[in-house]
């Protein structure tokens, strides 16, 4: 499934959509580069599953947690989460016990630590600087 947005509401409207596909235990694993929208898409994940709050980046705190309508969600940044020591400090295996809808930005660096099956989300620029070409499909399944 591949998408071309213009805007930062059209990759949230799109982030919204595809939350109509998750269900708990479902790991969704971002790549793209600093600032493609990432966590963009991932608040519209969180509005799409009935999450009326705000949605900020988990930047410092790592892992942010939310109880959805659709069920409960982590939102992890791994993006200074280098090594597989750091993953284990922030229990991060423990949140994929099933229970919960994990997002993953910068899951580059859990790739050894990622589930048999699992979904990704790639966000990379398109041709004008509003632009963000996004791809998602299905590992493992
Ligand atoms: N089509 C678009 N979709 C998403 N964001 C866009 C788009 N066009 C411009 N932007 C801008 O790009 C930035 C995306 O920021 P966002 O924090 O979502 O990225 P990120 O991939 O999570 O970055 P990081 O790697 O730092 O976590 C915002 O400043 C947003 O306004
Ligand atoms: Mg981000």
């Amino acid at each position: 499934m591949e998408q071309i947005t213009h805007s930062p509401e059209q990759t949230e409207a799109f982030g919204a959509e595809y939350a109509k596909t998750l269900v708990p235990g479902d790991v969704v694993a971002f790549s793209g580069d600093l600032g493609a929208g990432k966590t963009a898409f991932s608040r519209g994940v969180l509005h799409g599953l009935g999450y009326e709050g705000r949605v900020t980046s988990p930047t410092f705190a790592i892992a942010n947690e939310y109880q959805t309508p659709g069920g409960a969600v982590v939102h992890f940044d791994l993006y200074r989460i280098l090594d597989s020591e750091a993953l284990f400090e922030i229990g991060f295996d423990e949140y994929l016990d099933g229970s919960r809808i994990v997002l993953i930005e910068w899951s580059e660096n859990a790739r050894d630590l990622l589930p048999a099956q699992y979904k990704t989300v790639h966000i990379a620029y398109g041709t004008d600087e509003n632009d963000r070409i996004i791809t998602c499909r299905e590992v493992g399944a």
